[in-house]
């Protein structure tokens, strides 16, 4: 892979792959620490779990191709939002916006965009909340704002989306109707299923205040 030196001082696939790490690790602490605080004060996790990855550079090169870009540091750092990537887990939808906010709310955290795939989910019935940040990592003579991507979704929604990635995968994009048709359907019970339980944990909170 040839890699040219880009902005920021960032010149090496090392140096990049240190920053996005170091982004990484402070966007999981930041989880814990709401998760945490979240227990202490309404006595339950919002976060059910946390992934988090770096991408490799053989799949940056290939995005980078498929936008037409040469392979080089300037490019991956412009233009690739999601070398970092955390996925959020919740056990219910009205978790997910409560997390967002919290993320929106803190002041070392930059939005960079937002989309909204739970209230306007893909044609393939796909729902996730998703969010490009930057957040600041401190290096021992500068501070560089590192873009991080947010993928914030419940429980159901991500066994939906691993399975539907899985069979994407299989069939190189080219999926049969009949199964993106059964996909679409799944899409339907697993929102129908995200309502109940959020509406049945509601039913039970109520209980517990009582
Ligand atoms: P890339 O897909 O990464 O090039 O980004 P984009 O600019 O199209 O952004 P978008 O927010 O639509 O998607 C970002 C990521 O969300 C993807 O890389 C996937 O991880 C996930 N994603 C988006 N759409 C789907 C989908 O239909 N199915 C599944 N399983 N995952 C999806
Ligand atoms: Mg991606």
């Amino acid at each position: 892979m040839e890699l040219v030196g880009g902005n920021d001082g960032i010149e090496t696939w090392q140096e990049v792959s240190l920053l996005y790490n170091a982004a990484l690790h402070q966007m999981e602490t930041k989880m814990e620490i709401l998760n945490e605080e979240f227990q202490h004060v309404h006595q339950y996790n919002p976060i059910e779990h946390i992934k988090a990855r770096i991408k490799t550079p053989e799949s940056i090169v290939k995005k980078l191709k498929r936008n037409g870009l040469d392979s080089t540091i300037e490019n991956m750092v412009n233009y690739v939002n999601d070398i970092a990537g955390i996925r959020i887990i919740c056990s219910f939808t009205s978790d997910i916006y409560r997390i967002a906010e919290m993320i929106k709310h803190q002041q070392d955290i930059q939005v960079i965009k937002v989309k909204d795939y739970i209230t306007y989910p893909k044609t393939s019935g796909y729902k996730s909340y998703h969010m490009i940040i930057t957040i600041p990592v401190y290096l021992s003579d500068r501070k560089v704002d590192t873009k991080v991507e947010i993928q914030i979704r419940t429980v159901a929604m991500d066994f939906w989306a691993s399975l539907e990635h899985k069979i994407n995968y299989k069939f190189e994009g080219d999926v049969p109707a009949h199964i993106s048709q059964e996909l679409v359907d799944c899409a339907k019970m697993v929102s129908d299923l995200d309502d109940k339980m959020l509406q049945l944990n509601d039913e039970i909170m109520d209980l517990g205040r009582k």
